[in-house]
């Protein structure tokens, strides 16, 4: 699927079907969760751009690699977003990090912020929007404009499990904005859920229900 990086690493894939697993406990699935992070993490940052640094080693002077640019930024979208960011942080220890609550105003359909702190110039950073689950898109797509009205123009959306509807009407929105996920699951069902998923994935990582 154009623009949709499907992340089919086999400790990927295993982690993840152990996370299905509704025996699976809250503290399985957040230790599951941290580890997983840590290796989407590498895959969406894996094009990043390198420069080179003078140092100098115990034996010589040398040009070695280090990123270019401003520091990353990664934007949870509250709350599940928020289980994304541990493992994250602990693979890139100084991306600075965005919250963001959206909800879908059901009448009006238009993205109501209820919460919304991001760090400086994200203009001129890489922003990485993290949501374990990209169900009917409208959480991702009221963030992400959100993010755009700020001046975000370099945005990556990571999450867990995406639905074929969720990416269309993703896509639609915003077609520059890249989608990495571990799986493009089957269907949502009448209820916005994932089929077959992981259930409500802020339940599952906060023992909520
Ligand atoms: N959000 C979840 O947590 N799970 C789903 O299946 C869909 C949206």
């Amino acid at each position: 699927m154009d623009g949709v990086t499907v992340i089919g690493h086999p400790l990927v894939q295993h982690k993840l079907t152990i996370m299905r697993k509704k025996e699976t406990s809250t503290a399985g699935f957040r230790r599951l969760l941290k580890e997983i992070s840590t290796l989407l993490c590498y895959e969406v940052t894996r094009d990043l751009e390198l420069t080179t640094e003078r140092i100098e080693t115990p034996l010589v002077e040398t040009d070695a690699p280090v990123l270019e640019g401003k520091k990353l930024v990664f934007a949870s979208i509250l709350r599940a977003g928020n289980g994304l960011l541990e493992g994250m942080l602990e693979l890139v220890p100084s991306a600075r990090v965005a919250h963001i609550g959206v909800y879908r105003d059901h009448e009006t359909l238009r993205a109501v912020e209820y919460f919304f702190k991001a760090p400086d110039n994200i203009n001129e950073r890489l922003v990485i929007v993290v949501d374990p689950m990209l169900a009917t898109g409208n959480s991702a797509i009221a963030a992400i404009e959100k993010l755009k009205e700020r001046g975000a123009r370099n945005i990556r959306f990571l999450c867990l499990l995406a639905a074929p509807e969720g990416i269309r009407n993703f896509q639609g929105a915003h077609p520059d904005v890249p989608i990495f996920t571990a799986s493009i699951d089957s269907h949502l069902n009448e209820k916005g859920y994932i089929v077959p998923g992981l259930g409500d994935a802020g339940d599952r990582m906060y023992g909520t229900k």
